[in-house]
């Protein structure tokens, strides 16, 4: 299991760190046994998993039943787990609490935030709690009500400037790693130079310290929206398709089950059963 002190010396040695999403105990396996460094339960698994149109409805009830999932299938690897919409915005009495039940009953190594702000706050009084914490900037999915949509963030001089000094409090806070979604490259680079935690980003290019993708989109499983910063490395939706499909013919034409398929009672015990 890798900690938060090989996060730094991996961004120290120019290793890139690589993170993947699983919502539940095969995704997690798959994303251990493929070598991923770091497994995010993201709020994501409301739109991806849970079939809802935003990560608004998720509540931290969800993220302890997936992120204990991910945890039996993951022993080995450093899982992240979001903290929900409206879980970190309260008092301090009512944040801590839910962070942590979120951190003890997952077993999770750390828990990841949207925002600055307030927020930058609540990384440091989670940080001294114990908690390390992941911070999220640029795109933040929670406030797409707010930002108007899911779009491209930092594009000016101004809000590109506002996000590396972001950036900064949130190191200077105490989080361990930052993500940064959907910015331009330019920026995310200047933010991976600016600061000593590696940044991990999503849609903001290749100069970044890491990278991370949702499972789904990442071998196309599901038919949710997949967004155009996604490289698709594998189509297992085409399979899990023809698998089924194939499924369905055989039993209405008879040829599931087969011989090996069935179980076989011995001929004296038929006797005995119907004479
Ligand atoms: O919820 C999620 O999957 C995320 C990643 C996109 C960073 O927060
Ligand atoms: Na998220």
């Amino acid at each position: 299991m890798k900690t938060t002190a090989d996060f730094l010396n991996m961004k120290k040695d120019g290793e890139k760190v690589v993170m993947l999403t699983a919502y539940d105990y095969p995704t997690a396996k798959f994303a251990e046994d493929s070598g991923v460094d770091v497994i995010l339960v993201g709020d994501s698994l409301g739109m991806v998993v849970l079939g809802y149109d935003s990560t608004v409805p998720v509540t931290v009830n969800d993220m302890i039943h997936h992120g204990k999932a991910v945890r039996r299938g993951a022993k080995d690897t450093f899982v992240v787990v979001d903290m929900p919409f409206g879980s970190y915005h309260g008092s301090y009495d009512r944040t801590l609490q839910d962070a942590v039940r979120i951190f003890q009953e997952t077993g999770a190594n750390a828990l990841k935030l949207e925002g600055s702000g307030e927020v930058i706050h609540v990384i440091g009084m989670l940080t001294d709690t114990g908690i390390p914490v992941v911070a999220h900037l640029g795109l933040l999915p929670q406030h797409a009500g707010v930002l108007g949509g899911y779009k491209v963030q930092g594009k000016t001089a101004e809000a590109a400037e506002q996000l590396i000094s972001d950036a900064l409090a949130a190191e200077r806070a105490g989080a361990c790693m930052v993500v940064v979604e959907c910015v331009p490259y330019q920026l995310a680079k200047k933010v991976s130079e600016a600061l000593t935690i590696p940044v991990i980003g999503i849609g903001a290019g290749a100069e970044t310290d890491g990278q991370v993708l949702v499972f789904h989109d990442t071998v196309q499983f599901g038919n949710h929206h997949i967004p155009k910063f996604v490289k698709k490395f594998s189509d297992a939706g085409r399979t899990i398709h023809d698998g089924l499909t194939a499924y369905v013919e055989e039993v209405k034409n008879g040829s599931f089950p087969a011989e090996q398929h069935r179980f076989t009672m011995k001929e004296e015990e038929l006797v005995t059963l119907y004479g």
